[in-house]
């Protein structure tokens, strides 16, 4: 017997059984579902990570949807315990489904939503407040002033890097990685190099278009350039900021043989995933090259740090806050319970994933859709026309 597990409920009665493995900041999302007859269920277990048996427990035998988290592991044996349960509809509150089997869900028939859009410009702020902050040493220098260390101003104290007239490097030019790249240039003057499969066309005529604002304004331009290797963005850049998935060819992207093509005084930041970089030979390096600065907010193997990596003084570590702004969290979890109830009501998917502010409006409904599916097409869902 599955011990039982605290919850906290609303509209007892309703027809739809929806569980959230967590509390979710907001209201907006629990009065989304109770308005369309559902009655939801929030886990509110004093336990930060939920194991795949508290989960059955509170998925228990009659359940149409759960919206979950990134901590959780989604696989085979959630996904049949919830389509035993008759549901068809689970969402993580994350962009990211790196916890999530697709193909196991894609067996049992259940759609998995998540959120993206909502945390785009919320991330991207994270990973340029790293960047700032490793600059230009803040947290070193804000330990040594409570630690009362300051006994006045000197030449050489915490002497950082300026970023005006460096080069940023972004490793993934999706969504985020874009955001990011077009605030460090437009912020604060850098030049851009990034690598991604793909071209990111609006991104190159951004700065073009800000180059030549700066120069009509008698100051230097920006420039960017395309690289055709991720290599040669470690090479060249100051600042380097990781926006890949993580999957299969995205692992340990960061090794040693890696970290050691870029220059000495780089800064690297992680707002992805913590694999992404091998996190052993990232303690090593900053051991090494006391000029080179990290910021991080992911890391291999969440909640832990690699042993090393926290007595570093050159490395910012943050516990995966990038989407932490209360607009986006509370999106997030609205997304995700939309994602959820739209699937238990038969709603088609919206078109475009990116395009998710008429749910994000509070003061209007949202669109009888589900705002974003990743395995739609697998599973044959209708498409919205809106
Ligand atoms: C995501 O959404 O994938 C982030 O990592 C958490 O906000």
């Amino acid at each position: 017997m599955a011990k039982p597990v605290s919850i906290d409920v609303w509209n007892p009665n309703g027809k739809y059984r929806v569980v959230s493995t967590k509390p979710m900041p907001g209201t907006r999302w629990i009065n989304l579902l109770v308005e369309q007859d559902c009655r939801v269920e929030i886990c509110t277990q004093k336990k930060t990570i939920l194991s795949v048996d508290d989960i059955i427990a509170l998925i228990g035998d009659k359940c149409d949807g759960v919206i979950g988290q990134l901590t959780e592991d989604w696989g085979e044996t959630l996904f049949s315990a919830l389509s035993r349960a008759g549901g068809k509809a689970f969402s993580n509150m994350a962009v990211g489904y790196n916890n999530v089997d697709v193909n196991a869900a894609n067996k049992y028939g259940v759609a998995v939503g998540n959120t993206p859009g909502v945390l785009t410009e919320t991330t991207a702020e994270l990973a340029a407040s790293l960047s700032l902050a490793a600059s230009r040493r803040v947290v070193e220098a804000d330990e040594f002033m409570r630690a009362g260390l300051y006994d006045g101003w000197l030449p050489h104290l915490f002497v950082g890097n300026l970023l005006k007239g460096q080069t940023v490097g972004v490793i993934g030019a999706g969504r985020i990685g874009s955001a990011y790249a077009r605030m460090m240039v437009e912020g604060f003057k850098m030049n851009l190099i990034y690598y991604d499969l793909y071209q990111s066309t609006r991104l190159e005529k951004f700065v073009t278009a800000y180059g030549q604002f700066l120069k009509a304004n008698g100051e230097q331009p920006v420039s960017w350039k395309r690289a055709s290797t991720m290599d040669e963005v470690l090479r060249e850049a100051d600042v380097i900021s990781l926006h890949p998935i993580l999957d299969k060819t995205t692992y340990h992207l960061v090794n040693k043989q890696t970290l050691s093509m870029m220059k000495k005084e780089a800064i690297l930041i992680n707002c992805s995933r913590g694999p992404v970089i091998d996190e052993v030979a990232l303690v090593e390096h900053l051991k090494e090259n006391p000029m080179f600065r990290a910021g991080l907010d992911v890391f291999e193997d969440e909640p832990y740090m690699k042993p090393g990596l926290a007595d570093m003084k050159n490395a910012i570590v943050v516990p995966h806050i990038a989407s932490a702004s209360k607009w986006t969290r509370e999106g997030m979890a609205t997304l995700a319970a939309l994602n959820v109830l739209g699937k238990i009501k038969g709603y088609p998917v919206w078109s475009d994933p990116n395009r998710i502010e008429p749910f994000l409006n509070e003061n209007a409904p949202p669109p009888a859709a589900c705002p974003s599916i990743v395995n739609a097409k697998t599973l044959g869902l209708p498409v919205s026309k809106l």
